[in-house]
């Protein structure tokens, strides 16, 4: 049987790695295989993509050239790791995927959502998450908890506002998928309430 693909999305500091770490121990605790990814990255190739996308000295980067290169360290990161994982039965937990590129570069750098809809289902052969947990918090509060800023976050306040704005409408627009967590209460919490809803599906 197909493994369960989970995402994870939200804006930064929204406390999606410290969420997708608890879940993974959640259910390797259940003696389910599980693997845990991130984005942009996952794979040594896309790990080196993603060291040019989040540079601080790229302050130049181009929208479209921004865009693809999400794509690029997607695609490798979908045949490399993602895919071979869930057809040998395996659940897979990616820290940020296609969710975080339609808020970013859709909403974000105001490239049509189409259009990236269209090239996300080229570059990773139309593979969509079973189960999206967007966590929101406020931008402020988000950027309030991280220490160092890397490229994208260091996009002003008003930015990041968009890109919560942004996440939400997706979310409304894929309830079936997508299920919105309150990031603004405890960890333990938070933790208790995804691993019942995941528990659904397994
Ligand atoms: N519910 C929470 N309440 C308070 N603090 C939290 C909560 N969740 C996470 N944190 C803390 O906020 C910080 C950011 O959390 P985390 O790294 O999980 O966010 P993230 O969404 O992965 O951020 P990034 O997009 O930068 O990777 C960490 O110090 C974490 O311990
Ligand atoms: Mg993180």
């Amino acid at each position: 049987m197909e493994g369960i693909f989970i995402t994870f999305e939200g804006i930064e500091g929204c406390g999606k790695s410290t969420q997708a770490n608890l879940l993974y121990d959640f259910l390797t605790s259940k003696n389910i295989e599980c693997v845990l990814t991130h984005e942009p990255g996952g794979t040594p190739i896309s790990e080196k993509v993603r060291n040019i996308l989040l540079d601080n000295k790229n302050e130049e980067m181009d929208s479209l050239t921004e865009l693809f290169l999400y794509f690029a360290s997607r695609a490798q990161h979908t045949v490399e790791k993602i895919k071979p994982a869930l057809k040998s039965g395996k659940a897979v937990i990616s820290d940020r995927y296609f969710d975080s590129t339609l808020a970013y570069q859709g909403e974000g750098r105001n490239i049509p959502n189409q259009k990236i809809a269209e090239i996300n289902s080229f570059a990773t052969g139309g593979l969509i998450p079973v189960l999206t947990f967007l966590i929101d918090v406020p931008a402020e509060i988000g950027m309030n908890r991280l220490t160092t800023k890397d490229r994208i976050e260091k996009e002003s306040l008003e930015f990041h506002n968009r890109v919560r704005g942004s996440f939400l409408t997706i979310a409304r627009e894929n309830k079936e998928r997508i299920k919105i967590i309150d990031g603004m209460r405890p960890i333990e919490e938070i933790r208790k309430e995804i691993a019942s809803i995941v528990l659904n599906y397994i």
